[in-house]
């Protein structure tokens, strides 16, 4: 039977794919230190899952809305205003089954066939596909070599007539990258100038290190920017897929209309979860911002230890991405070396459109992040 073009064109997800690969030589006696996968280490604190429990005792076990319970969209309309500053009336917010989701049905709203959507490298390895699905043509714009971070004039040079919107995600993954204030209102400005939407994906936001507060581009320019957060990174609920998408009143009804006739309401016990996590004690985030800190200081020290690579420091999430360019390997031939003589799973730069890099999540222990220091070194030496 042929599948479809959409589908024949759609690559597997490469972090997915790797931690399958790891999960496989690990049953097979093998001890391997896992840093492709982006997910907290830590187990999803007691309170959020005693809430889930007591959603499924009190018989929460049924639809519910297509765009999610109202008690967590009031929570979300309180988190984004409290938090970021943002003002949104709950009819503005939907609820999906994951950021991922969120993001997705957003392309859907927005899109038109060959429509273009920027995405600045590197990037996050399902922005380009879940935008050929949706219909629309991405389009990798190159970024600052140092900074790795978009200019305005790297934007506007990349602007068509047929570009509609763009990608923006701070706290970045793969390279940790936060964009400040200044920056973010220079992009706006063009972003504005221009007429573009923007989908801001800020699910590590609660991750950002040195002193360093989280910004959200819709504070610049909020009739054109649909935002999107979750639950999985800051509460370590990766299983419990729940994710939200807030802006235009028009974007917002399209998605859950999108969602109505697809996927319906996000798990109804995992509402009452997320719910219970963004209106909950936070303490259990800043420890984990704290340990990841700890392990981020760590990592980037050894790694910059180790002669031919260097790292630069992150300033948010949890990813080191560092350079290997002055080794004669690319990235997929060098994650592979490490993968299979060395027992550690990277994930390579190519996967994020930059070549030249490795990307290694450091939300593992710190004597995971020992090991792994080790033979990635060991493993240089005998190139
Ligand atoms: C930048 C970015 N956005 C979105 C997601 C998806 O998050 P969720 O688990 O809520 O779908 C991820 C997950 O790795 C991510 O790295």
């Amino acid at each position: 039977m042929n599948i479809s073009k959409k589908a024949e064109y759609t690559a597997p997800s490469e972090t997915l794919s790797i931690s399958a690969k790891c999960k496989e030589l690990k049953k097979q006696g093998l001890d391997v230190v896992n840093l492709s996968v982006g997910e907290p280490d830590v187990d999803t604190p007691q309170h959020i899952k005693e809430a889930a429990i007591s959603a499924i005792n009190k018989g929460f076990t049924k639809y519910t809305d297509a765009s999610g319970i109202l008690e967590l969209k009031e929570a979300i309309a309180n988190k984004l205003w409290e938090d970021n500053g943002l003002k949104y009336e709950t009819q503005q917010i939907v609820v999906s089954s994951g950021a991922k989701h969120s993001i997705y049905n957003s392309l859907l709203a927005l899109c038109n066939e060959q429509d273009e959507v920027l995405i600045p490298t590197p990037y996050w390895v399902s922005y380009s596909e879940m935008v050929k699905l949706a219909g629309g043509r991405p389009v990798v714009l190159p970024t600052n070599e140092d900074t790795l971070k978009l200019t305005p004039q790297d934007l506007e040079r990349a602007i068509s007539d047929k570009t509609k919107g763009i990608i923006l995600n701070s706290p970045q993954n793969p390279a940790g990258i936060v964009y400040c204030e200044d920056e973010l209102l220079a992009l706006a400005s063009v972003i504005k100038e221009k007429g573009l939407w923007v989908i801001s994906d800020e699910v590590y936001e609660r991750f950002v290190y040195d002193g360093r507060k989280h910004i959200s581009i819709a504070l610049f320019i909020p009739d054109q920017t649909i935002v999107i957060n979750g639950t999985s990174k800051t509460y370590s609920m990766t299983g419990w897929r729940i994710g939200y998408t807030a802006g235009d009143v028009n974007v917002i009804k399209a998605v859950s209309r999108i969602q109505s006739q697809t996927t319906s309401n996000p798990c109804s016990i995992s509402q009452y979860a997320a719910l219970s996590a963004i209106t909950g004690p936070q303490g259990c985030v800043e420890e984990m911002r704290l340990e990841f800190d700890k392990r981020r200081r760590f990592i980037v020290e050894r790694l910059n230890s180790i002669s031919k690579i260097a790292c630069q420091m992150p300033e948010g999430a949890f990813y080191a991405f560092f350079s290997i360019k002055a080794l004669s390997l690319n990235s997929e031939e060098f994650s592979n070396l490490l993968l299979e003589k060395a027992n550690v799973a990277v994930v390579p730069g190519k996967a994020f459109g930059a070549e030249g890099f490795i990307r290694l999540s450091y939300a593992t222990s710190l004597s995971n992040l020992e090991k792994a220091g080790d033979r990635i070194e060991a493993a240089i030496k005998i190139l």
